[in-house]
């Protein structure tokens, strides 16, 4: 384990911004881990865990403390005891998490298809609760192993002790960030249904005359949708999603869908419904491919910032408060970052 010193961020991170980590490891196993969160308890430094660098926003000054890259490896099956419908796939927080869709879905486990492509690691699933095409992480996390980086004690969280929501989960919370994320276990079916009731899937099935969807078709059904959607994280600098999609009480949806009929609208629960972010820049701000200098909307996804040309990470953000201020005056609706500030 090398512990490397002013390390560059940029390279990093899928946007390609950002200045230097004052401190930079890469750990492998648990053991590196732990050794290298004692590195950062003695000379009392901020950590930041970083995984595929694919949610992340990192300034132009940088990072002052350590930052850990997890690469942990390796992805496991076996049989679960008390339901031989499903098996365990236990797997290391640095695996790629496109690569564990492919596996399993080679495997012919089912759970994970619909978030094929996602950019990212496995560590970073729990989290963020990643989601796509009417799927989340939460639907197959079994338990999440992690390591405190305050005690170096390992605990095990179950699902509900993830406290997973949309595009959130404990490890989001305050508390919850001293744990580092090492291996996830999913359970997932030896014989599902596929889940193709998500508007561009069923579009694409229908546009294509599909029939007999099955599990690789899925996989390759959402590899497509996303390849078009959105931008290749390897060619053009972005973070995917900038903002969440907002969630908000059933009257203020009714009161906004008088002025703005065609608002998608998402269930939540009895009370709250979430709208799409992307409509509201598009439809109601005209922000889709909006160019600002070195940064700009996405011509097909106007919830997605481009790097166009190595842009600051001030430029992003700027951009960012341009996206809030007009949704904002429109819906009175204050839209919050997907993407984290380093
Ligand atoms: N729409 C527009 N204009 C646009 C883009 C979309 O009007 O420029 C409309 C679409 O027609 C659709 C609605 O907005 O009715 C939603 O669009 P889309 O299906 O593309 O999904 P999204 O809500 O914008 C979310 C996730 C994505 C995920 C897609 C597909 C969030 C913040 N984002 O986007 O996740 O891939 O659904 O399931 O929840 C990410 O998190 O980085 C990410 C890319």
């Amino acid at each position: 384990m090398t512990i490397e010193e002013n390390k560059e961020l940029k390279d990093l991170t899928t946007f390609r911004i950002g200045g230097p980590a004052r401190f930079f490891v890469r750990v492998t196993s648990g053991q590196e881990l732990t050794d290298a969160l004692d590195f950062a308890r003695e000379k009392n430094l901020p950590l930041f865990i970083l995984g595929g660098g694919s949610n992340i926003l990192v300034s132009d000054e940088g990072f002052s403390g350590l930052v850990i890259k997890i690469e942990i490896g390796g992805i496991e099956i076996k049989d679960v005891p008390e339901d031989s419908t499903i098996q365990e796939v236990i797997v290391g927080a640095g695996v790629v998490w496109d690569e564990l869709v492919g596996y399993v879905v080679e495997k012919n486990l089912y759970g994970l298809e619909n978030l094929s492509y996602i950019p990212g690691t496995v560590g970073a699933a729990p989290v963020q609760n990643i989601g796509a095409y009417g799927t989340e992480a939460r639907e197959t996390i079994a338990w999440v192993e992690t390591v405190n980086g305050a005690t170096g004690e390992i605990k095990v969280f179950t699902n509900a002790e993830c406290q997973f929501a949309y595009r959130d989960s404990f490890f989001k919370k305050t508390e919850g960030k001293n744990y580092v994320v090492t291996r996830v276990a999913f359970h997932l079916k030896k014989q599902g249904i596929v889940n193709t009731s998500y508007k561009d899937l069923a579009e694409y099935i229908k546009s294509n005359n599909l029939t007999d969807v099955d599990l690789g078709m899925v996989r390759d059904m959402v590899v497509a949708i996303r390849k078009h959607k959105l931008p290749d994280v390897k060619e053009v600098g972005t973070a995917g999603s900038f903002f969440k999609n907002p969630i908000i009480s059933r009257e203020l949806s009714a009161h906004l869908h008088q002025e703005f009929p065609l608002l998608p609208e998402y269930e939540v629960d009895a009370e709250r419904v979430k709208v799409s972010a992307a409509w509201m820049l598009d439809n109601l701000c005209g922000m889709k491919g909006h160019v600002d200098g070195a940064v700009a909307i996405h011509e097909r996804q106007a919830l997605v910032i481009v790097n166009k040309n190595n842009a600051t990470a001030q430029e992003i953000k700027n951009l960012a408060q341009k996206m809030i201020n007009c949704v904002k005056e429109k819906t009175s609706i204050t839209l919050e970052q997907e993407v984290l500030y380093i």
